[in-house]
């Protein structure tokens, strides 16, 4: 359960590369070319689209979300190319345990070089310090393991292995669980204030 209204204010954030915004029709070109690649949709819970109208069913479906408050994507959109890229966004927020899960997709031309890193580190940041979240979980597929090196570099802790959690594009596939937490969160940012104040 989560309050109505709770995600409306995440609208847009920035980072040296990269603007997390909320997306809109307009963007259906630019999600549909990476959208549509099967390596891109190999491990996540989608089929990749094989019209720009399903891209455009999604939009719709996450401008449903932003109205009613609730969790969604977030376009993210790469500063020097105008381009969107990807997505990244909360996809459930319980209240009771201030916990929220996070989830994402890049385009494949983009890759490995530090971008959904980037991205996920300041969606963590605004989780913390604006939506005052307790816990922020991710998964990902065992055999999808730069998502895990993605979780690992902006410090979440690998909790587990959820054996055939998901049945997903005809098999089941073991998940790999990751967490932060708001004190581990805590913790770290005092240590690097304290290390660039020596
Ligand atoms: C997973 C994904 C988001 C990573 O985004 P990205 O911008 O490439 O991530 P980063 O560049 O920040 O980091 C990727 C890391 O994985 C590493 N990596 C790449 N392939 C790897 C592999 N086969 N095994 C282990 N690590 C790997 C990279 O070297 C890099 O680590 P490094 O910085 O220490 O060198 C992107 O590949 C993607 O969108 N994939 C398709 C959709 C998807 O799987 N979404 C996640 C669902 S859980």
């Amino acid at each position: 359960m989560y309050s109505e209204q709770f995600f409306d204010s995440l609208r847009y954030l920035e980072t040296r590369r990269l603007i997390l915004r909320r997306m809109t029709l307009r963007d259906a070109p630019d999600m549909f070319e990476y959208s549509r690649d099967p390596l891109v949709a190999r491990h996540v819970l989608w089929d990749a689209h094989r019209s720009i109208g399903q891209t455009r069913s999604y939009i719709r479906s996450v401008l449903h979300n932003y109205r009613a408050g609730k969790p969604a994507s977030l376009a993210i959109e790469y500063k020097s190319e105008g381009k969107v890229i990807g997505t990244i966004g909360f996809m459930w927020y319980d209240e009771d345990s201030r916990s929220s899960e996070v989830g994402y997709s890049l385009s494949r031309q983009y890759w490995n070089q530090g971008l959904m890193t980037e991205a996920l580190a300041k969606l963590i940041e605004y989780g913390f310090t604006q939506l005052r979240l307790n816990r922020i979980e991710a998964q990902h597929e065992t055999g999808n393991p730069s998502s895990g090196r993605v979780m690992r570099k902006v410090g979440m802790l690998h909790e587990g292995t959820l054996r055939q959690r998901l049945y997903n594009k005809g098999r089941f596939v073991d998940m790999e669980l990751y967490a932060l937490l708001r004190q581990d969160y805590s913790q770290a940012r005092r240590t690097e204030t304290e290390a660039t104040q020596c």
